[in-house]
C-alpha cells in the first residue's frame, strides 16, 4: 500500500480528483495519508475533512521559508508518505524539502511547460493568443514549475473560448492527467535521462 501526501493552497479540485482515482480503484493499493495545507480558509482541506481524509494546517505567513518547509516535511514523513502531489500548493519548496524526496514530488500546472510559469497561466495563454493551451505533470526541482515533464495534455483553444471557458477545459484535462501521472510513478515505469523521462519499455538499447 503506497502513501500520498497531498499539498494544497486553495480550492482543492485536483486533490478531490486524486480522491475520486483512489476511491475507486484508478489509483488502485494507494491512500491518501495526509492533505497539507499552508493556509486554513483553504477549500481543499474542508473538502478532505468531509471526504474523512486526515487534515493538517500550517500557515505560513509570516514565517520563514525553511521552518515552514521542515514542519510539513517532518509532517510527510510521520505519515510515510511515499509521493509528495502538489495540487494548487502556491508555495516554492525549499532545496532541502526538494532533497527529502527525490523524485518523489509531483507538480501539476496549467499551461504546457515551459510556456507560462507562474501564476495564472491559464490567463497568460488566452492573453498571448495561444492556439494549442493544456496541462503538464513534472517532477518538481529547486525552481518554479520546471523538473522533468511526466506528462502533458493538450487541448485547441476555441475562437469561443473566453479566459475562463479555457481555464475550465484545461481543469478537466488535470484531472485526467495527475491520475495517469501518479499512476506512472508510483508504478516506476520510466527511467529519468537529464530533463527526460521515458517509459522504461522505450528505452534506447546500449
Ligand atoms: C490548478 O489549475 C493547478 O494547475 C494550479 O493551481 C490550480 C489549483 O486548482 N497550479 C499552479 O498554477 C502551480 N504553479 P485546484 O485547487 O482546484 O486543484
Amino acid at each position: 500500500m503506497k502513501h500520498l501526501g497531498i499539498l494544497l493552497s486553495g480550492r482543492g479540485s485536483n486533490f478531490e480528483a486524486i480522491a475520486t482515482a483512489v476511491a475507486s480503484g484508478k489509483i488502485s493499493d494507494t491512500r491518501i495519508a495526509i492533505v497539507i495545507s499552508n493556509r486554513e480558509d483553504a477549500g481543499g482541506i474542508t473538502r478532505a475533512r468531509e471526504l474523512g481524509i486526515e487534515t493538517l494546517v500550517f500557515p505560513s505567513k509570516g514565517k520563514a521559508r525553511e521552518e515552514h518547509d521542515s514542519e510539513v516535511v517532518a509532517a510527510l514523513q510521520q505519515h510515510k508518505v511515499d509521493l509528495v502531489c502538489l495540487a494548487g500548493y502556491m508555495r516554492l519548496l525549499s532545496p532541502w524539502f526538494v532533497k527529502q524526496f527525490p523524485h518523489r514530488i509531483l507538480n501539476i500546472h496549467p499551461s504546457l511547460l515551459p510556456a507560462f510559469p507562474g501564476l495564472e497561466a491559464q490567463e497568460q495563454a488566452f492573453a498571448y493568443g495561444v492556439k494549442i493551451a493544456g496541462c503538464t505533470v513534472h517532477l518538481v526541482d529547486e525552481e518554479l514549475d520546471h523538473g522533468p515533464i511526466i506528462l502533458q495534455k493538450a487541448i485547441p483553444v476555441l475562437d469561443t473560448d473566453d479566459e475562463q471557458s479555457l481555464a475550465e477545459r484545461i481543469l478537466e484535462q488535470e484531472h485526467i492527467a495527475y491520475s495517469e501521472a501518479i499512476n506512472l510513478v508510483l508504478n516506476g515505469e520510466f527511467k529519468i535521462l537529464g530533463r527526460k523521462i521515458i517509459a522504461s519499455d522505450r528505452l534506447p538499447e546500449r
